[in-house]
């Protein structure tokens, strides 16, 4: 049986509510923000808000995922971070 390394692509869905009010302009910066970094590291995908309510999609290799995830979670702009799916993939829905 193959193990996971860190070359398996890990897909997490998660979703949050806001601590902070965002204004447009603060979530446009954030998005930006993600999708640089995200970009560098060779992490794609979605992330949405509505109604004060965060569903982030991340898609990558499944260590820096996790790294990501880690960060992300303590981030004191968001709370109730709720997993919704974590699994392996074969390919990514979303662009790098
Ligand atoms: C809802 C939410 C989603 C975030 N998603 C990402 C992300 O996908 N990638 C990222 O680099 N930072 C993301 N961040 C920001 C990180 O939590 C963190 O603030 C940032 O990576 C650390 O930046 P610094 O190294 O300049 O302190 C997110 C923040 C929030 C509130």
């Amino acid at each position: 049986m193959n193990s996971p390394t860190s070359a398996t692509l890990r897909c997490v869905v998660y979703r949050s509510r806001a601590a902070v009010s965002f204004s447009p302009s603060a979530l446009k910066m954030l998005e930006l923000l993600c999708a640089s970094r995200n970009h560098t590291r060779g992490v794609s995908g979605r992330l949405h808000y509505f109604d004060g309510q965060f569903v982030h999609v991340l898609e990558g290799p499944a260590e820096t995922v996790g790294k990501l995830l880690g960060v992300i979670k303590d981030d004191p702009r968001h709370t109730g971070l709720t997993i919704l799916l974590d699994r392996p993939v074969s390919g990514r829905a979303f662009t790098l």
